[in-house]
């Protein structure tokens, strides 16, 4: 969860981890840092806050070197504070860490580190790597066999950039289950979690794997695996450009993102035929299917799941990654598991997708990123080909996985799959102008401490994701059901004036929807109605534009992005950075 982002160059480099930081931050966004090796000397500025605070009080854009490390933090050991932000040194300073992940024996390696002398100055899990690190540095006097031998000793997840006083021309750079990219530019090479940080400089990448180490010098890279023997890799293009990563002319990338959606449903709708047939292929065959994702792209899998079981007749369990494992008694041999995440690295869906293939499951991914752990691991994988999505709330993604997973289920279905979808497009655009009309209805209810989405059939995994984005966003406690539980409980919650968004696009469960609509009415709930058929039953009412019933919550995700966007804003939260939060949960 954390964001991590090295240089090693001819030029000062300070500017560029600057640069790079910023766009990693969300990652992680409760405190951050910088290391330089200058004159023989190790510095280290780091402090509690955003980026730009820490580059007011710090001036980390200021250090000089032609090698450094930034990082920026999501705490998981130890608290948020100056101290337990990173980059960590050891002791002699000689050694300087930054790491994304958790190290799970920390505790039993610090004892040790204590009882021969080491002292520490935080409470992270990070420092004592820093101290393992500099201890087997001692020993070889060699950057690589040091790390790789204190990776060695570490349980857990990592990713790691070290940096060593006395070496000012080399990084290593080490993983394991989280994500670490070297970017190969011209005298200039990178480490990163992500390629984000330093897209425009280089698109040309390695993606390292589990256990490696890579020493990078300005000229190149080597790379060892976890016996230490050299593995060749060449360089990988990353499509990503400079442009996918700037704000344009929006207050927030969150908002950019919503906007983009008119192009996102066309490009991820560009998928090769065989890709397609291959997911659909594995999922006529599958013995067992399984479709797994955390957060919104759960909601996108339980879409999925929902067309398998009602029009292609396959039977699909959507089970949240989290909670996989537990849920497992039928996977195995035959065994088929559809894994969706924007990331390619949340840490319960590896953890899952490991587990299933463990048990000899088969794993194909729905995935924004190439070249992540996910679409690594995957016996077959489609990109969701929507660029970049910076917002920690996702939002383009999640239009375009239904749009890759409807792919998927209609050419099981046997239909073929069409490149390029003008109407949905159409259908976005439109679905959009009700940016007015969202503003409205945020002045009225944005002081209330309750909010609730239901809908029917289809539309459920939609009131989730309505209630999972204001939640985020907004912080308003927020609830997402199946119309039909309403009476089992939740009624008794609904008092005058407590705003409930019914889901209600004209077809199969509009009737139904519409009962439950007066039912909440009568008991003095506030209806805001999004549909293609406006009732007097709606006190406020979103017309959003008829799409085929495939499409349905494409369209209609849009008021609800828009609505928790807009109540994030009102409320003075940052709608790109909600607090605790980070975009990528790379920890279990
Ligand atoms: O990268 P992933 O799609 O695997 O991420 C899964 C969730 O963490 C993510 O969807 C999260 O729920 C979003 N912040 C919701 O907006």
């Amino acid at each position: 969860m954390c964001g991590i982002v090295g240089c090693v160059a001819e030029e000062p480099v300070a500017g560029v981890l600057l640069e790079g930081l910023r766009r990693v931050e969300y990652r992680g966004y409760d405190s951050a840092g910088m290391a330089t090796i200058e004159g023989g000397a190790l510095e280290v500025r780091k402090g509690v806050g955003r980026v730009s605070e820490i580059e007011e009080r710090r001036k980390m854009s200021a250090m000089a070197g032609t090698i450094g490390m930034a990082h920026t933090r999501w705490a998981t050991h130890g608290r948020v504070t100056d101290e337990n932000a990173h980059p960590h040194t050891s002791c002699g300073e000689l050694v300087a860490v930054v790491h994304n992940g958790i190290v799970e024996n920390y505790g039993q390696l610090k004892k040790g580190l204590a009882s021969r002398g080491h002292r520490f100055r935080s409470e992270t899990d990070t420092e004592v790597i820093a101290h393992v690190v500099e201890e087997e540095y001692r020993r070889s006097k060699d950057p690589l066999r040091a790390t790789l031998s204190a990776t060695k000793k570490l349980k857990g997840q990592y990713a790691i950039a070290v940096m060593f006083q006395d070496r000012p021309d080399l990084m290593v750079g080490a993983r394991k289950d989280a994500p670490l990219i070297v970017g190969v530019g011209e005298k200039k090479m990178f480490l990163a979690s992500d390629v984000l940080a330093f897209i425009g400089h280089t698109d040309r990448t390695i993606f390292l794997d589990n256990r490696e180490v890579a020493v990078l010098t300005k000229d190149g890279v080597k790379i060892v695996g976890p016996d230490g023997r050299s593995v060749k890799r060449r360089p990988t293009q990353v499509a990503w450009e400079l442009s996918d990563v700037s704000k344009s002319d929006f207050a927030h990338y969150t908002l950019k993102e919503i906007n983009e959606q008119p192009q996102t449903v066309v490009s991820a709708s560009i998928q090769e035929t065989e890709r397609v047939e291959a997911f659909a292929r594995a999922i006529r065959k599958a013995k067992t299917l399984y479709i797994t994702a955390s957060g919104t792209s759960y909601h996108a899998g339980l879409l999925m799941k929902f067309r398998l079981n009602k029009e292609a007749r396959i039977r699909a369990e959507a089970v949240v990654a989290g909670e996989l494992k537990e849920h497992a008694g039928f996977l195995g041999r035959g065994s088929v598991v559809i894994a969706f995440s924007q990331s390619g690295e949340t840490a319960d869906v590896l953890e899952a997708v490991k587990e299933a293939k463990k048990l000899g499951a088969k794993v194909y991914s729905i995935v924004n990123a190439a070249g992540s752990t996910l679409a690594r691991e995957s016996d077959g994988f489609m990109l969701l080909n929507c660029g970049p999505e910076v917002g920690v709330a996702a939002t383009k993604s999640f239009t375009a996985q239904v749009v890759v997973a409807n792919l998927v289920v209609d050419a099981v279905l046997g239909g073929r799959h069409s490149n390029g979808s003008k109407e949905l497009s159409e259908a976005v655009t439109e679905a959009l102008k009700c940016d007015g009309q969202v503003r409205d209805l945020v002045k009225e209810y944005m002081d209330r401490p309750d909010f609730y989405f239901v809908a029917r059939g289809y539309e459920s995994p939609v009131a989730l994701e309505g209630a999972l984005k204001l939640k985020e966003l907004s912080y308003i406690h927020a609830e997402g059901m199946a119309a039909s539980e309403l009476k089992h409980g939740t009624l008794a919650l609904i008092e005058k004036g407590t705003p409930v968004v019914v889901l209600n696009p004209t077809g199969g469960t509009h009737a139904d929807s519409l009962s439950s609509a007066e039912e909440l009415k009568a008991r003095g709930a506030d209806v805001i109605g999004i549909s293609d058929a406006a009732d007097d039953v709606y006190r406020r009412f979103i017309r959003v534009p008829k799409v085929q019933p495939k499409f349905t919550p494409i369209v209609e995700v849009i008021p609800l992005q828009l609505l928790a966007y807009h109540a994030a804003v009102a409320r003075k939260n940052d709608p790109d950075y909600p607090r605790n939060l980070a975009k990528s949960v790379t920890v279990k």
